[in-house]
């Protein structure tokens, strides 16, 4: 693969989470947002990368953290889930831009469901879908590749399960030709910023391909054994005792200048994230801001 360049900086606001820092005036909500602005020489880009699933609490949280939607420049989706993509056309409208990229894998909109504790689907809603988010500015780039936003900043594109290990997580099923199959969600991406001097930055949403395998693409497609950060969400809250181990180990061989974990990561896997790493872990909260 091509040099995929560095960024000079980067800056990144978490616009939703499940919970909100002590004495915040955010709001919460299941589901992640955050700003990734990405910096290099006169050129800044900004992404907003997902939108939770409650519009209104991310634009009010947008607002006290002074962050004007006009002002982003493109969208990436992590994948379908609806505490990630509920209101991407609410978001595109406050933007009232066109031609917006809003990145994603090509099998995003496809139909996903439960069964457990009864039959919902949790993919992209209808006030979503393809056409809307067309006719509200956006236009879609689809794909399972890696996509460079910038050089220094590109999504990881479907990512390989390499781990013998990692799950999806949740038992979640699409249909298929008339056919009801498991899915195991590939269209799981994450972005990866590589800064100059620092390495590279992992920014999961849901993180259902497996920490592990996400954060070993992101060294691969960038080239770098370096890693300055991890953060966003792991899903990890209903892994197994030995799996959770495992990912902690391969964590701590991958030896990341910090990591700050939250939304599906869980409260076991937020301990022992936290014993194994102590002052280079923290929780991830709505308001945050990290510059690298
Ligand atoms: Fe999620
Ligand atoms: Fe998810």
């Amino acid at each position: 693969m091509e040099q995929t360049g560095r960024l000079d900086k980067l800056r990144i606001t978490v616009l939703a989470e499940d919970s909100v820092p002590y004495e915040t005036p955010y709001l919460a909500q299941h589901g992640v947002s955050f700003l990734i602005e990405g910096i290099r020489g006169d050129v800044i880009r900004r992404v907003l990368f997902d939108v939770g699933q409650n519009s209104q609490a991310l634009l009010y949280n947008m607002r006290l953290l002074n962050i004007v939607p006009s002002t982003i420049d493109a969208i990436v989706l992590s994948h379908c889930h609806y505490d990630h993509t509920q209101g991407v056309v609410d978001v595109l409208k406050e933007m009232g831009k066109s031609d917006v990229p809003v990145i994603a894998h090509q099998d995003l909109f496809r139909l996903h469901f439960l069964v457990r504790p009864f039959l919902r689907h949790v993919g992209v809603m209808q006030g979503d879908s393809r056409e809307k988010i067309e006719s509200s500015g956006g236009t879609l780039f689809l794909t399972s590749d890696p996509l460079m936003i910038m050089p220094g900043l590109l999504t990881t594109g479907e990512v390989k399960r390499q781990t013998d290990f990692e799950e999806v997580g949740i038992d979640l099923k699409t249909i298929e030709d008339g056919q009801i199959k498991d899915d195991p969600v590939l269209d799981d991406i994450s972005l990866v910023a590589d800064v100059k001097d620092k390495g590279i930055v992992v920014v999961t949403c849901c993180g259902h391909a497996g920490i592990i395998n996400i954060t070993r693409q992101a060294m691969e497609l960038t080239e770098e054994s370096k890693v300055e950060a991890i953060i966003g969400g792991l899903h990890l809250i209903d892994a197994t005792e030995p799996n959770l181990k495992r990912t902690v180990e391969e964590l701590t061989q991958l030896n990341p200048g910090w990591i700050c974990a939250g939304h599906c990561t869980g409260f076991k896997a937020q301990v022992e994230l936290y014993l194994a790493f102590k002052e280079r872990f923290s929780p991830l909260h709505a308001g945050l801001t990290f510059e690298v």
